[in-house]
């Protein structure tokens, strides 16, 4: 008989969390966390928590009063999550979305987003001489994901973004509401001096996902040191990516900013700051 300590189940003092969103059957985050809960050994349990946008309210109270550690939320309840929020965390404020909910001890709901951390982890994980404040970065897309990868980058010391959007309106209002002088916005399509110089490009619009169409850019006049990324991880290599690739730009995927962003979280619920490595990558990427 096998000894009953090869098996783990949950016991009476397990800490648990989850993610929130409506959907929430495509999120990779159960297994990501569940990955790292078994490596790590930990007492705990993360669950997909499918909530419908009606319910989020009420749904993010009871798991506070069920004694959950936190959760994450995801699409479309991030911004949903904010006004819900006691505290909020400098960034979710400025980039306006709350994508973990932390409930401490005295009920009190804290509100953090962690994308943007996520985004300069990645890069800095696969790109460790990366020097964000060393020249210009070109960022494409005006959209929730864009805010978090712009507060970042600002935080890090970018001397200048050049942000392309297709609607230019939108991002004027995004530069205007961030107020910081470094955000230029330039024009969709990218001209070829809008990539004169630039140590970074970041793709943050939809485009080059799967079933959608692929973003139509002309690489040339860029850099061949400058950084390519795209926070588009299906497919893993984009037509962008690879694009830099082809002319010897170095690249990175977005699948990391997804694995990096979740660290805090499991942190702060779990009490070990997890390791992002290819195993976890292959791991995420794999059918169950
Ligand atoms: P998210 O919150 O994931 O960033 P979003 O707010 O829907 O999503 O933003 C999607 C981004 O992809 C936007 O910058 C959008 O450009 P618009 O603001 O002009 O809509 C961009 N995008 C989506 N489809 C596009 C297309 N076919 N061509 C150019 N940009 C596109």
């Amino acid at each position: 008989m096998t000894p009953h300590h090869t098996y783990r189940t949950l016991t009476g003092t397990s800490r648990l969390a989850g993610v929130m969103g409506w959907p929430v059957s495509h999120s990779k985050s159960p297994r990501l966390h569940g990955y790292w809960l078994a490596k790590y050994g930990i007492d705990g349990c993360y669950m997909p928590l499918p909530v419908e946008p009606k319910n989020f309210q009420a749904a993010l109270i009871s798991l506070r009063d069920l004694g959950f550690s936190g959760v994450n939320v995801t699409i479309p309840q991030k911004e949903m999550a904010m006004p819900q929020c006691d505290e909020l965390s400098d960034r979710a404020r400025r980039i306006g979305a709350v994508n973990t909910v932390t409930f401490a001890k005295d009920g009190r709901l804290l509100g953090d987003n962690t994308d943007g951390f996520g985004f300069i982890e990645n890069l800095r994980q696969v790109a460790p001489e990366i020097a964000f404040a060393s020249g210009p970065a070109v960022v494409l897309g005006a959209g929730g994901a864009c805010r978090a990868v712009l507060v970042a980058l600002l935080d890090e010391g970018s001397p200048e973004i050049r942000l392309a959007n297709r609607t230019r309106k939108r991002a004027e209002d995004l530069a205007a509401e961030m107020n910081d002088p470094r955000i230029k916005v330039v024009d969709w399509p990218l001209s070829p001096d809008a990539l004169d110089g630039a140590s970074l490009v970041v793709n943050t619009t939809s485009l080059g996902m799967v079933g959608q169409p692929a973003l139509e850019i002309d690489l040339a006049g860029l850099p061949q040191t400058a950084l390519v990324t795209d926070i588009v991880y299906a497919p893993l290599m984009t037509d962008l990516l690879a694009q830099a690739r082809e002319r010897g730009n170095p690249i990175v995927d977005g699948l990391g900013m997804l694995l990096h962003q979740a660290r805090p979280g499991f942190h702060r619920w779990f009490g070990i700051d997890p390791e992002v490595t290819q195993e976890l990558r292959d791991f995420v990427l794999s059918p169950y």
